[in-house]
């Protein structure tokens, strides 16, 4: 038997294996069994009604997908009154994601969303197609210190930031978030990019930019998750083009503990339940007691092939 538990500061969650926000909602359930998930993570409310971007709202890259849906959301009085009971029917820990266009409204969202059966918040300050001075927070050290400190200021529950792979410096915001009292780092959110139609000579998407998700971005933000686990004491939660179980061994060797995903959702549903079985079998077949033990594995010197192949003999 293998130990899959881990934890994320003081939330201990059965396995490492978790949905991330805006690719999971509970009517899964109709074709796999949620409960086996180490937690829920809900799409990114707001606080009004927000019909999101026009459509097509997403279109296929050969190495994943782009989306621009704009964060649509029927609001935090919906989301509290309707789906955080809908999400209760289940048991692993609900993970609440906010987003705001001001630092106000960010605090004042963090106390809405501050009720018994939220166990996490996860602030959305990274959503690629908002505004750096509003929304899109993690783009500057500066904007993601000033809002992550009035959150958590705003209530004692575990709040993880989500970060942006767009950002510039990414450790520096990791550093930002860490320094303000976020529990926890997401790494990351889509990156930003643009699908151009060649027949019609048009963006491939309604909002023109999209965020980029999928196979394709596995190396930048596992790269992202390595440098910031070396700047930042807090668990680093990895997402980003998860498709198979050696995606998520690579991540919680880079540093991550846990990991979310988006884009294997959308090919096969139940893909994460594979991926959680294939986890375990991947640990056990190895010799590790505990997944945990992967957290930050790697063993930071040259590959042992690279050697090899130079001191080969020419033939
Ligand atoms: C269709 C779609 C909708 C998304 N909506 C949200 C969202 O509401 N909030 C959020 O924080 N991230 C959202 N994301 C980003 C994902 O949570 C995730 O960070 C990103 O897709 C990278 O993971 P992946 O490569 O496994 O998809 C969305 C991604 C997709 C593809």
């Amino acid at each position: 038997m293998v130990d899959m538990t881990v934890k994320i500061g003081n939330v201990t969650l059965k396995n490492p294996i978790m949905p991330a926000s805006g690719a999971f909602s509970t009517e899964l359930a109709q074709v796999m069994d949620i409960n086996r998930l180490g937690a829920l993570v809900a799409k990114t409310v707001s606080r009004e009604y927000r019909i999101g971007n026009p459509p097509p709202r997403v279109a296929e890259l050969e190495c994943g997908m782009i989306n621009s849906i704009g964060l649509p959301t029927k609001g935090i009085e919906y989301f509290l009154e309707h789906q955080v009971p809908d999400y209760k029917r289940f048991t692993p820990p609900l993970v609440g994601s906010i987003s705001a266009q001001t630092a106000d409204d960010f605090e004042a969202m963090t106390r809405d969303v501050d009720v018994p059966e939220v166990d996490v918040i996860e602030v959305n300050i990274s959503c690629p197609t908002r505004n750096p001075g509003g929304g899109n927070f993690a783009m500057h050290e500066d904007h993601t210190f000033n809002v992550m400190s009035r959150i958590r200021k705003a209530t004692a529950k575990p709040v993880w930031c989500k970060l942006s792979p767009n950002a510039g410096d990414v450790v520096a915001i990791a550093k930002a978030a860490e320094a303000a009292g976020a529990d926890a780092l997401v790494i990351a959110n889509t990156i930003l990019g643009l699908k151009i139609n060649i027949d019609t000579f048009r963006p491939a998407i309604g909002n023109k930019y999209g965020g980029i998700s999928g196979p394709g971005v596995k190396p930048i933000i596992v790269r992202m998750v390595h440098q910031c686990s070396k700047a930042v004491k807090i668990p680093i939660i990895g997402c980003g083009g998860i498709v198979k179980v050696e995606d998520v061994v690579e991540y919680m060797l880079a540093g991550a503990t846990a990991v979310m995903m988006g884009y294997i959702i959308f090919r096969n549903p139940s893909g994460m339940l594979a991926i959680l079985d294939g986890l375990e079998e991947w640990c056990r077949k190895r010799g590790f007691a505990r997944v945990a033990d992967l957290t930050g594995a790697m063993i930071d010197e040259p590959p042992m092939e690279t050697f090899a192949a130079a001191a080969a003999p020419i033939r």
